[in-house]
Protein backbone atom coordinates (compact mmCIF):
# COMPACT_ATOMS: atom_id res chain seq x y z
CA UNK A 1 0.00 0.00 0.00
CA UNK A 2 1.05 3.61 -0.82
CA UNK A 3 -0.30 6.10 1.19
CA UNK A 4 -0.59 9.58 -1.20
CA UNK A 5 0.68 12.45 0.50
CA UNK A 6 -1.94 15.48 -0.80
CA UNK A 7 0.01 17.51 1.77
CA UNK A 8 3.82 17.08 0.65
CA UNK A 9 2.21 17.43 -3.08
CA UNK A 10 0.44 20.64 -1.79
CA UNK A 11 3.18 22.35 -0.60
CA UNK A 12 4.93 21.92 -3.65
CA UNK A 13 2.17 23.34 -5.34
CA UNK A 14 2.45 26.46 -3.02
CA UNK A 15 6.32 26.80 -3.51
CA UNK A 16 5.44 26.62 -7.29
CA UNK A 17 2.80 29.35 -6.61
CA UNK A 18 4.72 31.65 -4.34
CA UNK A 19 7.80 31.76 -7.05
CA UNK A 20 5.45 32.60 -10.02
CA UNK A 21 3.21 35.44 -7.76
CA UNK A 22 6.97 36.79 -6.97
CA UNK A 23 7.88 37.15 -10.45
CA UNK A 24 4.66 38.57 -11.40
CA UNK A 25 5.42 41.33 -9.06
CA UNK A 26 8.46 41.87 -10.20
CA UNK A 27 8.24 42.31 -13.75
CA UNK A 28 5.05 43.25 -14.47
CA UNK A 29 3.96 44.51 -10.85
CA UNK A 30 0.12 42.28 -11.19
CA UNK A 31 -0.76 40.38 -7.44
CA UNK A 32 -3.45 38.56 -8.04
CA UNK A 33 -6.13 38.38 -5.83
CA UNK A 34 -8.95 36.53 -4.31
CA UNK A 35 -12.20 37.77 -2.77
CA UNK A 36 -14.31 35.10 -0.91
CA UNK A 37 -17.74 35.36 0.41
CA UNK A 38 -18.61 34.13 3.16
CA UNK A 39 -22.60 33.67 4.57
CA UNK A 40 -23.76 32.85 8.26
CA UNK A 41 -21.69 30.99 11.32
CA UNK A 42 -21.26 27.59 10.47
CA UNK A 43 -17.97 26.48 11.85
CA UNK A 44 -16.83 24.28 9.02
CA UNK A 45 -17.38 26.90 6.08
CA UNK A 46 -15.65 29.30 8.52
CA UNK A 47 -12.50 26.97 9.63
CA UNK A 48 -12.28 26.52 5.54
CA UNK A 49 -12.53 30.20 4.66
CA UNK A 50 -9.57 30.63 6.63
CA UNK A 51 -7.42 28.30 5.71
CA UNK A 52 -7.97 29.49 2.22
CA UNK A 53 -7.13 33.00 3.19
CA UNK A 54 -3.85 31.97 5.03
CA UNK A 55 -2.57 29.95 2.13
CA UNK A 56 -3.53 33.31 -0.32
CA UNK A 57 -0.79 34.76 2.55
CA UNK A 58 1.70 32.36 2.09
CA UNK A 59 1.92 32.42 -1.42
CA UNK A 60 1.67 36.48 -2.05
CA UNK A 61 -1.69 37.14 -3.20
CA UNK A 62 -3.98 39.88 -2.09
CA UNK A 63 -7.30 38.96 -0.84
CA UNK A 64 -10.73 40.01 0.69
CA UNK A 65 -13.14 37.89 2.82
CA UNK A 66 -16.89 39.17 2.92
CA UNK A 67 -18.15 37.81 5.65
CA UNK A 68 -22.24 38.42 5.92
CA UNK A 69 -24.77 37.23 8.42
CA UNK A 70 -27.28 34.32 7.29
CA UNK A 71 -29.79 36.93 7.55
CA UNK A 72 -28.31 38.37 4.59
CA UNK A 73 -30.98 38.89 1.27
CA UNK A 74 -30.16 37.18 -1.76
CA UNK A 75 -30.51 40.64 -3.30
CA UNK A 76 -27.18 42.09 -1.20
CA UNK A 77 -25.27 38.99 -1.89
CA UNK A 78 -25.72 39.98 -5.84
CA UNK A 79 -25.30 43.23 -5.56
CA UNK A 80 -21.78 42.42 -3.44
CA UNK A 81 -20.84 40.21 -6.02
CA UNK A 82 -21.86 42.45 -8.96
CA UNK A 83 -19.10 44.76 -7.05
CA UNK A 84 -16.47 42.18 -6.91
CA UNK A 85 -16.88 41.21 -11.00
CA UNK A 86 -15.69 45.15 -11.57
CA UNK A 87 -13.06 45.10 -9.33
CA UNK A 88 -10.14 44.89 -11.39
CA UNK A 89 -7.46 44.16 -7.96
CA UNK A 90 -9.95 40.85 -7.99
CA UNK A 91 -8.95 37.49 -10.49
CA UNK A 92 -11.25 34.70 -8.26
CA UNK A 93 -14.31 35.02 -6.54
CA UNK A 94 -15.40 32.40 -4.35
CA UNK A 95 -18.47 32.16 -2.79
CA UNK A 96 -18.07 29.24 0.14
CA UNK A 97 -21.24 26.71 0.39
CA UNK A 98 -23.27 25.75 1.51
CA UNK A 99 -25.36 29.02 1.73
CA UNK A 100 -28.55 29.26 4.13
CA UNK A 101 -31.19 27.39 2.71
CA UNK A 102 -33.51 31.00 2.19
CA UNK A 103 -30.67 31.73 -0.53
CA UNK A 104 -30.92 29.85 -4.33
CA UNK A 105 -27.09 29.06 -4.41
CA UNK A 106 -27.80 28.29 -8.50
CA UNK A 107 -28.51 32.21 -9.17
CA UNK A 108 -26.22 33.08 -7.03
CA UNK A 109 -23.16 30.91 -8.69
CA UNK A 110 -24.55 32.56 -12.03
CA UNK A 111 -24.02 36.14 -11.11
CA UNK A 112 -20.34 35.39 -10.93
CA UNK A 113 -18.02 36.66 -13.81
CA UNK A 114 -17.09 33.36 -15.61
CA UNK A 115 -13.86 34.68 -16.14
CA UNK A 116 -13.35 34.80 -12.12
CA UNK A 117 -15.05 32.12 -11.61
CA UNK A 118 -12.24 30.17 -10.02
CA UNK A 119 -14.14 27.59 -7.67
CA UNK A 120 -15.58 26.28 -11.59
CA UNK A 121 -19.19 26.10 -10.29
CA UNK A 122 -20.51 28.60 -12.92
CA UNK A 123 -22.57 26.92 -15.41
CA UNK A 124 -20.23 28.51 -18.67
CA UNK A 125 -17.57 27.01 -16.72
CA UNK A 126 -19.66 23.21 -15.99
CA UNK A 127 -20.40 23.12 -19.62
CA UNK A 128 -16.72 23.43 -20.92
CA UNK A 129 -15.75 20.86 -18.35
CA UNK A 130 -18.40 18.63 -19.96
CA UNK A 131 -17.31 19.20 -23.58
CA UNK A 132 -13.25 19.11 -22.82
CA UNK A 133 -12.56 23.02 -23.11
CA UNK A 134 -9.92 24.70 -21.34
CA UNK A 135 -12.00 26.27 -18.50
CA UNK A 136 -12.02 26.47 -14.79
CA UNK A 137 -11.93 23.55 -13.08
CA UNK A 138 -13.41 22.80 -8.98
CA UNK A 139 -10.54 22.69 -6.90
CA UNK A 140 -11.12 19.24 -5.33
CA UNK A 141 -11.86 17.15 -8.81
CA UNK A 142 -9.12 18.98 -9.58
CA UNK A 143 -6.75 18.03 -7.06
CA UNK A 144 -7.43 14.50 -7.43
CA UNK A 145 -6.43 14.42 -10.91
CA UNK A 146 -3.26 15.95 -9.59
CA UNK A 147 -2.68 13.06 -7.38
CA UNK A 148 -2.96 10.86 -10.30
CA UNK A 149 -0.49 12.36 -12.10
CA UNK A 150 2.04 12.88 -9.81
CA UNK A 151 1.65 9.43 -8.68
CA UNK A 152 1.83 7.74 -12.22
CA UNK A 153 -2.03 6.45 -12.22
CA UNK A 154 -3.18 5.48 -15.42
CA UNK A 155 -6.47 6.03 -16.29
CA UNK A 156 -7.17 4.56 -19.60
CA UNK A 157 -9.81 2.15 -19.75
CA UNK A 158 -10.11 1.88 -15.68
CA UNK A 159 -13.44 1.29 -13.94
CA UNK A 160 -13.75 4.23 -11.51
CA UNK A 161 -17.24 4.55 -8.74
CA UNK A 162 -18.09 7.89 -7.58
CA UNK A 163 -19.51 7.81 -4.65
CA UNK A 164 -21.38 11.10 -4.38
CA UNK A 165 -22.74 12.87 -7.23
CA UNK A 166 -22.43 16.88 -5.92
CA UNK A 167 -21.67 19.65 -7.68
CA UNK A 168 -18.58 20.38 -5.67
CA UNK A 169 -17.36 16.99 -6.67
CA UNK A 170 -18.89 14.08 -7.90
CA UNK A 171 -20.41 15.61 -11.62
CA UNK A 172 -17.33 17.32 -12.17
CA UNK A 173 -15.05 14.30 -10.80
CA UNK A 174 -16.69 12.59 -13.59
CA UNK A 175 -16.44 14.52 -15.86
CA UNK A 176 -12.71 14.58 -15.67
CA UNK A 177 -12.04 10.82 -15.49
CA UNK A 178 -14.32 10.94 -18.68
CA UNK A 179 -12.26 12.99 -20.20
CA UNK A 180 -9.37 11.21 -19.45
CA UNK A 181 -10.62 7.70 -20.72
CA UNK A 182 -11.90 6.06 -17.56
CA UNK A 183 -15.00 4.16 -17.13
CA UNK A 184 -16.81 5.97 -14.82
CA UNK A 185 -20.14 4.87 -12.40
CA UNK A 186 -21.02 7.94 -10.33
CA UNK A 187 -23.47 6.44 -7.40
CA UNK A 188 -25.55 8.66 -4.86
CA UNK A 189 -28.28 8.20 -2.16
CA UNK A 190 -30.31 6.49 -4.47
CA UNK A 191 -28.21 4.14 -5.75
CA UNK A 192 -29.82 0.69 -5.34
CA UNK A 193 -26.38 -1.23 -3.83
CA UNK A 194 -23.45 0.70 -3.79
CA UNK A 195 -21.18 -1.68 -2.72
CA UNK A 196 -22.08 -3.69 -6.57
CA UNK A 197 -20.22 -0.79 -7.69
CA UNK A 198 -17.43 0.06 -5.50
CA UNK A 199 -16.18 -3.69 -5.66
CA UNK A 200 -15.69 -4.12 -9.08
CA UNK A 201 -13.96 -0.93 -9.61
CA UNK A 202 -10.11 -0.08 -10.02
CA UNK A 203 -10.80 3.06 -8.55
CA UNK A 204 -13.03 4.38 -5.66
CA UNK A 205 -13.79 7.96 -5.00
CA UNK A 206 -15.96 8.95 -2.18
CA UNK A 207 -17.31 12.32 -1.00
CA UNK A 208 -20.23 12.54 1.18
CA UNK A 209 -19.58 13.42 4.75
CA UNK A 210 -20.51 9.98 6.62
CA UNK A 211 -17.47 8.57 8.70
CA UNK A 212 -16.93 4.61 7.57
CA UNK A 213 -19.28 4.44 4.48
CA UNK A 214 -16.46 2.09 2.78
CA UNK A 215 -15.83 -0.68 4.34
CA UNK A 216 -13.05 -3.46 3.82
CA UNK A 217 -15.73 -5.71 2.35
CA UNK A 218 -16.60 -3.11 -0.18
CA UNK A 219 -13.22 -2.73 -1.70
CA UNK A 220 -11.58 -5.44 -4.00
CA UNK A 221 -7.59 -5.91 -4.31
CA UNK A 222 -5.05 -3.51 -5.44
CA UNK A 223 -8.00 -0.91 -5.54
CA UNK A 224 -7.20 3.11 -5.50
CA UNK A 225 -8.94 4.95 -2.75
CA UNK A 226 -9.48 8.45 -2.85
CA UNK A 227 -11.37 10.08 0.65
CA UNK A 228 -13.12 13.31 -0.28
CA UNK A 229 -14.61 12.31 2.91
CA UNK A 230 -14.09 15.40 6.35
CA UNK A 231 -15.81 14.37 9.49
CA UNK A 232 -15.51 15.84 13.12
CA UNK A 233 -16.07 12.98 15.34
CA UNK A 234 -17.89 13.95 18.80
CA UNK A 235 -14.03 13.65 20.42
CA UNK A 236 -12.67 15.94 18.25
CA UNK A 237 -10.70 13.62 15.64
CA UNK A 238 -10.76 14.23 11.58
CA UNK A 239 -11.53 11.36 9.41
CA UNK A 240 -12.57 10.89 6.21
CA UNK A 241 -15.62 8.35 4.53
CA UNK A 242 -13.16 5.09 4.52
CA UNK A 243 -13.01 2.78 7.42
CA UNK A 244 -9.28 3.23 6.86
CA UNK A 245 -7.35 1.08 9.39
CA UNK A 246 -9.74 -1.42 7.69
CA UNK A 247 -8.99 -0.47 3.86
CA UNK A 248 -5.80 0.42 3.72
CA UNK A 249 -3.89 -2.56 3.19
CA UNK A 250 -6.15 -4.00 0.42
CA UNK A 251 -5.50 -0.83 -1.16
CA UNK A 252 -2.62 -0.34 -4.15
CA UNK A 253 -2.91 3.40 -2.52
CA UNK A 254 -4.93 5.43 -0.26
CA UNK A 255 -5.21 8.87 0.29
CA UNK A 256 -5.28 10.17 4.31
CA UNK A 257 -7.54 11.93 6.43
CA UNK A 258 -6.34 14.83 7.11
CA UNK A 259 -3.76 15.31 4.48
CA UNK A 260 -4.69 13.73 1.65
CA UNK A 261 -7.57 15.41 -0.82
CA UNK A 262 -8.02 18.60 1.60
CA UNK A 263 -4.62 20.33 0.73
CA UNK A 264 -4.60 19.94 -2.59
CA UNK A 265 -7.93 21.84 -2.48
CA UNK A 266 -6.51 24.62 -1.81
CA UNK A 267 -3.66 24.35 -3.40
CA UNK A 268 -6.17 24.15 -6.58
CA UNK A 269 -7.35 27.17 -5.49
CA UNK A 270 -4.35 29.31 -5.77
CA UNK A 271 -3.43 27.81 -9.02
CA UNK A 272 -6.79 28.19 -10.25
CA UNK A 273 -6.67 32.31 -9.12
CA UNK A 274 -3.09 32.50 -10.32
CA UNK A 275 -4.32 31.32 -13.65
CA UNK A 276 -7.12 33.84 -14.29
CA UNK A 277 -4.64 36.60 -13.25
CA UNK A 278 -2.12 36.07 -15.95
CA UNK A 279 -5.17 35.38 -18.55
CA UNK A 280 -7.00 38.65 -17.20
CA UNK A 281 -3.84 41.22 -16.52
CA UNK A 282 -1.87 40.36 -20.10
N1 LIG B 1 -17.90 23.87 0.23
C1 LIG B 1 -17.34 22.64 0.29
N2 LIG B 1 -16.39 22.53 -0.65
C2 LIG B 1 -16.33 23.70 -1.30
C3 LIG B 1 -15.53 24.19 -2.37
O1 LIG B 1 -14.65 23.51 -2.94
N3 LIG B 1 -15.78 25.47 -2.75
C4 LIG B 1 -16.73 26.20 -2.16
N4 LIG B 1 -16.92 27.44 -2.62
N5 LIG B 1 -17.49 25.79 -1.18
C5 LIG B 1 -17.28 24.54 -0.75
Amino acid sequence: MQLIDGKLLAHSVHALVASEVEALKQQRNIVPGLAVILVGDDPASHAYVKMKGKACDKVGFYSIIHSMPDTISQDEIIATIEMINDNPRIDGILVQLPLPKHIDSNKILEIIDPKKDVDGFHPYNVGRLVTKLDCFVPCTPLGVMKMFEKYEIDLRGKDVCIVGASNIVGKPMASLLTNADATVTLTHIHTKDIKAHTLKSDIIIVGVGKPNLITEDMVKDGAIVIDIGMNKLDNGKLVGDVDFEAVKDKCSFITPVPGGAGPMTIAMLLENTLKSAKVRKI
